[in-house]
């Protein structure tokens, strides 16, 4: 009897801790145009891995910690004979869901970690992959937080020859210089593959330039990494 009542005891702490682990993330769509987030899960699971946010919505998604992927917005989708496809951040699923698959570049990324048992989140925002839109995390809530923005708008300045365009010749997108050039010294690869040996170059300092808070290569340094415990997060397109 006693051995019965300390496991309902335990189950109950058990769900107490688990059910303080979730964290909500509130999508909101400030962009003049519709934006489809993808959701990219490395660990853990999540309850969607894409959907539709139209001009000005909100949407939120709770995720149970330990869990770690990536968020991104897809822009100018359409559904063709059937089949879903995006501009940019498409992930190649045919759907609104990516089911698994990540972002084809360029494609301005939220990268973040959630801890268990009250440590410290991480996150960022990558331009690693190149950079589709404007993007910011605001923590909502929790202690010793950063919010991080990239609000540039890159496309507009971008280099021609990294430029991403629309059929139509509108720049929708900013390659980054390894997906552009394939060249070590861009993607920190080969004998540039540690970071004494990948220094920034030109075209990382220009996308740092945009937006100093975000990763511009592969080795940036600490700056782009934040953290944060106990919160929910607000991730803004065109914030
Ligand atoms: C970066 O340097 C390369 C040559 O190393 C040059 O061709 C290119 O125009 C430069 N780009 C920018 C954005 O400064």
């Amino acid at each position: 009897m006693e051995a019965r009542r300390l496991i309902i005891i335990f189950l109950f702490l058990s769900f107490l801790v688990s059910g303080s682990q979730s964290t909500t993330f509130t999508f909101k769509n400030n962009c003049p145009y519709p934006v489809w987030p993808g959701v990219l899960t490395g660990q853990g699971s999540a309850p969607s891995t894409g959907f539709e946010l139209v001009s000005r919505a909100s949407s939120s998604i709770v995720i149970s910690a330990p869990w770690s992927g990536r968020f991104w917005g897809r822009t100018f989708c359409s559904t063709n004979s059937g089949s879903f496809k995006c501009l940019t951040g498409d992930c190649g699923s045919g759907q609104v869901a990516c089911n698994g698959a990540g972002a084809i570049p360029p494609a301005s990324l939220v990268e973040l970690t959630l801890a268990t048992n009250g440590g410290k989140d991480f996150y960022d925002i990558s331009l690693v992959d190149g950079y589709n839109l404007p993007v910011s995390i605001a923590p909502q809530g929790g202690s010793d937080c950063s919010a991080v923005s990239c609000p540039a708008n890159i496309n507009s300045v971008c280099p021609s020859e990294l430029s991403f365009t629309a059929p139509d010749g509108q720049v929708i997108g900013c390659r980054s210089a390894c997906d552009k050039f394939k060249d070590p010294k861009y993607c920190c690869t080969g004998s540039y593959g540690s970071p004494s040996t990948c220094p920034p170059t030109n075209y990382s300092m220009f996308f740092k330039n945009q937006c100093p808070q975000a990763y511009s290569y592969a080795y940036d340094d600490k700056t782009s990494t934040f953290t944060c415990t106990g919160s929910n997060y607000l991730i803004t397109f065109c914030p």
